[in-house]
């Protein structure tokens, strides 16, 4: 059922990063799996997001098709229980989720093709409204991204204040194409989806054809700084062919910022070469500029503000680990402030290749 995956899964076992222990502080972070789909319907998660009402909505790659399922996590019990609330039509795969507000949400899909990228024309920005406690989603608007084969991580620009705001949700996106090596900004008032931001740093890496399609996967993940209420003008992104997570300035509009002050800054670099079994996926900022991201294929890593000081708070170097993640496909932290806390997803590939089913953990941080 996820024929895509199946080329990687070989390959995977034989890269694992040298010393990553080395570099790190061993330290111990509680963490628990709160839900994973079961090996006889082993969906692969790819994003998540938490939903003020303490749910968790999900982004899945690799369906049948002719639609997905929106798949929400009710974490009031343990295990958590999941629900299908809705359905994007003429869609393959999801990946990235942003809140929009006012109940609004926006889900990058498309069409999958045979190496994990939309088919040209397919992907586009569905927009879903999911009110609190309910267990129906409503799709209102699809807004097509026409020149692109690929849509990853996802962010919304906060709405403007002041003169030029009109209600409280958002309506700017960007929305990063790794195999364009570019962010789209997509305007879902206007309707239009436009290239917006390119530079070397969110390129891929031709100089290592050896990691495959992950040497074509320039920028993954993207977000925004949390709980400042304000936007503060960066845009925090990994990148998985150059392994690294930096960020890049961007204004209240979503529009790159251009000259010396656009300049990209590079916050950290994985451990180990980058190979189709050692890379960074879709990662998350907190308030105090602490990075958390994904790192294929057994361990989320924190990258600490100003320090670039790594720790690795899922993952086997954990001290009195409790759980394995597998395959971290997306990071986000929690939205209770003061109970620090992030949401991992795991796609689910174990660590023989075997697809095991997507997994959500939570860690206490
Ligand atoms: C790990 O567990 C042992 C045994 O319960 C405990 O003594 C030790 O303090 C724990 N280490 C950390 C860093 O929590
Ligand atoms: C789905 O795709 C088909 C074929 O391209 C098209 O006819 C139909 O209108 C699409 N449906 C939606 C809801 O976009
Ligand atoms: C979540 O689960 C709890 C406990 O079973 C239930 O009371 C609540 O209604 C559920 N929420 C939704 C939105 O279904």
């Amino acid at each position: 059922m996820f024929r895509p995956l199946t080329a990687i899964l070989l390959v995977l076992s034989h890269f694992i990063p040298a010393s990553v222990a080395g570099r790190s502080r061993k330290e111990s972070f509680p963490a628990q799996e709160i839900f994973s789909f079961p090996p006889s319907n082993p969906v692969f998660i790819e994003n998540l997001l938490p939903l003020p009402d303490n749910r968790i909505l999900l982004s899945h790659f690799g369906a049948p098709g002719p639609d997905t399922a929106i798949y929400v996590l009710n974490s009031t019990t343990y295990p958590a229980s999941v629900s299908i609330v809705g359905w994007l039509p003429n869609s393959t795969s999801q990946t990235g989720i942003a809140a929009l507000g006012e109940n609004h949400y926006a889900i990058t899909a498309g069409i999958v093709g045979t190496n994990f990228e939309f088919i040209k024309g397919t992907g586009a920005v569905y927009v879903i409204e999911l009110k609190n406690g309910e267990n129906k989603a409503k799709v209102v608007d699809r807004v097509p991204v026409p020149n692109t084969i690929n849509l990853n991580g996802l962010v919304a620009i906060p709405p403007l204040r002041g003169k030029h705001s009109k209600g409280k949700r958002s309506h700017i996106l960007l929305s990063a194409d790794s195999r364009g090596g570019r962010v789209f900004r997509i305007d879902l008032k206007a309707r239009t989806a436009k290239v917006e931001l390119t530079d070397a740093k969110l390129g891929g890496d031709p100089s290592n054809p050896e990691a495959g399609s992950i040497a074509i996967t320039g920028v993954n993940g993207l977000a925004l700084r949390k709980g400042q209420g304000r936007f503060d003008g960066w845009l925090y992104f990994a990148n998985s062919a150059q392994g690294i997570v930096g960020r890049i300035k961007v204004d209240e509009r979503g529009y790159q910022v251009v000259g010396k002050k656009g300049k990209v800054e590079v916050l950290g670099w994985i451990t180990g070469r980058v190979t189709l079994g050692n890379f960074f996926d879709d990662m998350d900022v907190d308030e105090q500029e602490n990075v958390y991201v994904g790192w294929v294929t057994e361990r989320v890593l924190k990258i600490g503000k100003g320090t670039g000081k790594q720790t690795i708070v899922l993952g086997p170097e954990v001290v009195n680990r409790t759980v394995e993640v597998r395959y971290p496909t997306a990071v986000k932290v929690g939205l209770n402030g003061k109970k620090k806390e992030i949401f991992v997803a795991g796609g689910g590939i174990g660590g023989d290749g075997t697809m095991l089913g997507g997994q959500v953990i939570r860690v206490g941080i």
